[in-house]
């Protein structure tokens, strides 16, 4: 079969705090990411780990006084290495690279009446770099890595001090950075905002009287986010119109369990709020009427202007990314629950699931495509989707994942249907092309990439990139577009 869309963007993903490393360099302040440790005791399959340290934990971390390891403090190296990961994308035949940028080194404390220069200095290279070597740039201005000051002294993305100094911090990056890059994305995954509201928001339970308002701190901190995208979408307009705007969302896709009307129900009304909602009010520009039911039934309160709405319904964004990893079933009293990316639903006997119980769909991915298209009319981009595997060097140096072959190429696949379809789609990119440090578990082990990088759990090793059989094999496709 060979892949139908011509003119069509190819690449991987990455964040920095996965990546970077080099987290005390040139004045950088720590990230909420960088402060929670690896356990080695962790449960695979439990979502736990993001929401399992208490503020206190953060802040003892940081003189690390218990020996514990933070992972994300050294990343893979790329601060050091890109030349050489960014050489090695090329040569796969990758023309994107979707990054992020860290706020925590452009302004450390985000209330400096000036950015860093270095780190100013430093993307500029980078993007200098990627261009150079015939890759577009998506930039996610911020991937899970709130500046541990900003959380400290204003609390989080719940205090409205921080919209306007994240903006400010968007503001300079996009005058510095629009002949560069061309997509950006505010926020990843902006609804993990209210499951995990240290990850997505840098908010902490210990600052809240009762469990009530800390939920609704984090409803607060959504809208407070959806108010910057738009905001952050209004000046971009004034800056260039080569400044594309889209928003990231990771694609939470459940079907019914079976066709119990009362379990079609449980999974409509879960589909909305845990799906729906986000595109919602990002492509519509206004809060949908189904939530309205949700809040009240749910205390859900928090604060909105009539300016604040005003923005987000002049502002929507121009397209849709998504991550995609996995589905799982709905119904009313789940039996069996799946793992999963940020939420966990029931299993699907109809699926084989990943070491960390993701169920693999392929065709689900066609079903989303579709779904989203159809709702919503706007481009589509699949920002991020593959396996994470545990995996060793061979006596060849090298890793023979066919399974990861096979994941890609049967997602490729379904993409080219649903295009075929009707659907439009402009492009992809992996997660990851490069191993990085797991987001949820903090793991090295946890592997996706189609590059090896020779670090373990404790960063022990040489850093040293090595070809996964994959890399050929997209390579391959690169240059053919058969699957
Ligand atoms: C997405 C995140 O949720 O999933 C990435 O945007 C993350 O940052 C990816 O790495 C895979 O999750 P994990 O936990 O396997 O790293």
């Amino acid at each position: 079969m060979k892949f139908v869309k011509k003119d069509f963007l190819w690449g991987g993903a990455t964040s920095a705090s996965q990546v970077e490393g080099a987290y005390d360099v040139d004045g950088k302040s720590l990230t909420i990411a960088e402060m929670r440790p690896f356990n080695p005791n962790l449960d695979r399959k439990s979502i736990g780990e993001l929401n399992a340290y208490t503020r206190e934990d953060y802040e003892k971390s940081i003189e690390n006084k218990d020996g514990l390891h933070y992972p994300k403090r050294f990343g893979v190296d790329q601060y050091n290495r890109y030349k050489e990961d960014i050489a090695l994308f090329k040569e796969a035949g990758m023309n994107i690279y979707r990054m992020s940028i860290a706020w925590s080194r452009i302004f450390p404390n985000g209330d400096e009446a000036e950015p860093n220069k270095n780190a100013i200095e430093f993307y500029r290279n980078v993007f200098t770099e990627c261009r150079n070597s015939g890759m577009e740039i998506m930039l996610t201005i911020q991937h899970y890595d709130v500046p541990y000051p900003i959380t400290k002294k204003y609390g989080g993305w719940s205090n409205k001090e921080v919209i306007d100094l994240y903006i400010k911090f968007a503001t300079v990056i996009m005058n510095e950075y629009k002949d560069l890059v061309k997509y950006w994305l505010p926020f990843n995954e902006i609804n993990i905002a209210t499951h995990s509201p240290i990850t997505g928001l840098g908010i902490f339970k210990e600052d809240f009287a009762t469990e009530q308002e800390y939920k609704n701190a984090a409803w607060q901190g959504l809208h407070n986010q959806f108010y910057a995208q738009a905001k952050v979408i209004e000046i971009a307009k004034s800056i260039s119109s080569n400044l594309k705007m889209g928003c990231m969302v990771a694609n939470i896709e459940t079907y019914y369990a079976d066709c119990n009307p009362v379990n079609v129900l449980e999974n409509l009304k879960y589909q909305q709020m845990e799906r729906d909602f986000y595109y919602d009010v990002m492509v519509k520009g206004k809060y949908p009427t189904y939530s309205k039911r949700y809040f009240e039934e749910n205390n859900v309160k928090f604060e909105t202007t009539p300016e604040e709405m005003e923005v987000i319904k002049n502002n929507p964004i121009h397209y849709i990314t998504f991550s995609y990893y996995m589905t799982s079933t709905m119904s009313k009293d789940i039996s069996e629950t799946s793992g999963g990316n940020l939420l966990m639903g029931g299993k699907n006997p109809f699926l084989k699931a990943t070491e960390w119980g993701w169920q693999i769909d392929p065709i689900g991915l066609r079903i989303t495509l579709n779904e989203l298209w159809d709702k919503y009319q706007i481009p589509l981009f699949i920002s991020e989707n593959g396996i994470g595997v545990v995996e060793t060097l061979n006596e060849n140096n090298t890793v023979e994942d066919d399974y990861r072959i096979d994941y890609l190429s049967e997602h490729f696949k379904q993409m080219n249907e649903a295009i075929i379809d009707g659907v439009d789609v402009f492009g992809y990119t992996m997660w990851t092309p490069i191993d990085v440090v797991s987001l949820s578990t903090n793991e090295m082990s946890k592997r996706y990439g189609l590059i090896f990088v020779d670090y373990d759990d404790y960063h022990k090793g040489t850093g040293d990139r090595f070809k996964k059989k994959s890399f050929s094999w997209f390579k391959k496709f690169r240059e053919t577009g058969e699957l």
